[in-house]
């Protein structure tokens, strides 16, 4: 058997960061302050050459002032780097950044969620064809190891489902509006005060972000690729005080789930949307800006993932551990395993998703009216498993002749109840338009 000893004296492997800001300074620093520790895990020790940044004149506390530079470039395009990691997140520069540092014969580790769902499969080939790795653990959920269970411990085995809380924000949000009744404005706020949040939060709670991670998990997952522009995301704007007091009398809370699940052999469905899930489920209880990821799969069963899925250091947790890996491999002279996408699935329109639904509206409170509504439910292909109809509350001569239903259904495909909601919208026994939830992990 051949044993690799290590060589008192080699030369360190050459490390160019690139970006400094929440992430990367907690990267620079576990990477100065624990350089004994990297070199004996690694075999060979880091040298940190340098870090790019955008704005020079910035204080950048704590990090030697020689190492920064403002030209990013520089640093790709130097033949002697082993390792880039890339922390300075969107799509351009750090795109054509990353794909120089390749050509190069650098490994990269990214953070980057919204480059590698929009443009992974290009970047991923540019690695193969070179020989190098591109690891990612921190893109997906911060601090929590996904990337790699998915892509090593789980890959013996054929995954049903990956169901996550995976956006800090909306979950802050959420939480807030279920513990502490505020509103949707009042709990963002709130976050935007604690920096959960950030001045202009659309990507977060428009779903956008969750929609990146949700490319990233499914492709993963279910060894296929998936842009983000495949993705149909629907954010938590349009969520009010009363879906989550609706949510809780049937015993479920209201989270933004990101879910990929396997639909049949040539297809999967891949979204973002808020949901009810069980007071009982796993993901239930994921309280303030924590993150988790619920994996079910054929032979492991239900597997329950949970920790910050944000955050300057818990995220550099993520990145160097990357980079001990990447640094490893380069220490024996290979790559990690490559992105596997052999199964080329489609990934479904919204319509074929199949879920339960919560329906809730006001009717007018007289004999024969749930009757009328279970029918053209029917006609639909969409039978109702429990109903609540509770009088309607506020003021006024419609609200003392109506009643509030809450219907839960049972599994139905979306298209069917579509065109099932177009059909009860119109009708005049409603005194509301139909408010609707899916529902999952029931
Ligand atoms: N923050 C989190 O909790 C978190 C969690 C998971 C993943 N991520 C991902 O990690 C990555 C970094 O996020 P972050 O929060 O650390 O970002 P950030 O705080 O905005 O920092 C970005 C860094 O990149 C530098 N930069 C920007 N444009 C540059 C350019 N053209 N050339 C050179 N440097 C440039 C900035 O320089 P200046 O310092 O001069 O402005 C800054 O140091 C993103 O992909 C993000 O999605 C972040």
């Amino acid at each position: 058997m051949m044993m690799r000893v290590r060589q008192e004296g080699e030369a360190p492997l050459k490390v160019a960061l690139l970006g400094s800001g929440t992430v990367g300074t907690h990267v620079a620093k576990l990477i100065l302050e624990h350089g004994d520790d990297f070199a004996a895990r690694i075999g060979r020790p880091l040298e940190l050459v340098g870090i790019a940044v955008r704005d020079l004149s910035r204080t950048r506390d704590d990090l030697p002032p020689e190492l920064f530079t403002d030209d990013p470039q520089a640093l790709v395009t130097r033949d002697d780097i082993d390792i880039v990691i890339e922390l300075i997140g969107g799509i351009e520069p750090a795109k054509q950044l990353i794909l120089t540092a390749i050509d190069h014969g650098a490994s990269v580790v990214t953070a980057n969620k919204a480059l590698l769902a929009a443009h992974g499969a290009e970047i991923f080939t540019a690695a193969e064809r070179v020989g190098v790795d591109v690891y990612y653990e921190a893109a997906v959920a911060g601090a929590i190891p996904i990337v790699r269970p998915l892509r090593e411990s789980l890959v013996g085995d054929s995954i049903r489902t990956v169901m996550g809380i995976v956006n800090g924000t909306t979950n802050y949000i959420l939480d807030k509006m279920t513990t502490e009744r505020t509103d949707y404005q009042a709990a963002l706020v709130q976050a935007q005060e604690l920096g959960y949040a950030e001045a202009d939060p659309t990507a977060d709670v428009e779903g956008l972000d969750a929609g990146a991670k949700a490319a990233l998990l499914a492709s993963l997952a279910f060894h296929t690729r998936v842009d983000s522009n495949q993705v149909p995301t629907e954010g938590i704007t349009h969520i009010v005080q009363d879906d989550i007091r609706a949510a809780h009398e049937v015993g479920c809370v209201v989270k933004l789930l990101a879910i990929a699940d396997r639909l049949d052999d040539s297809q999967i469905s891949v979204r973002v949307h808020p949901a009810l899930i069980p007071l009982g489920h796993p993901l239930a209880s994921v309280s303030g800006a924590y993150n988790a990821i619920f994996v079910e799969a054929e032979a492991a069963g239900r597997l329950m993932f949970l920790g910050p899925g944000a955050g300057g250091e818990p995220t550099a947790s993520a990145v160097t551990g990357d980079l001990v890996t990447v640094a490893r491999n380069r220490v024996r002279g290979v790559a990690g395993p490559d992105q596997t996408n052999y199964n080329n699935l489609a990934v479904a329109e919204m319509g074929a998703v199949q879920t339960r639904y919560f329906l809730r509206f006001r009717v007018v409170d007289e004999p024969g009216v749930l009757a009328a509504i279970a029918t053209i439910l029917a006609r639909h292909g969409i039978s109702v498993q429990t109903v609540l109809q509770t009088p309607a509350t506020g003021a006024g001569p419609l609200a003392a002749a109506s009643a509030e239903l809450s219907l839960m259904t049972h599994v139905a495909t979306e298209a069917n109840l579509v065109a099932c909601l177009g059909e009860l919208n119109a009708n005049p026994k409603l005194r509301s338009d139909v408010r609707f939830l899916r529902v999952e992990g029931m």
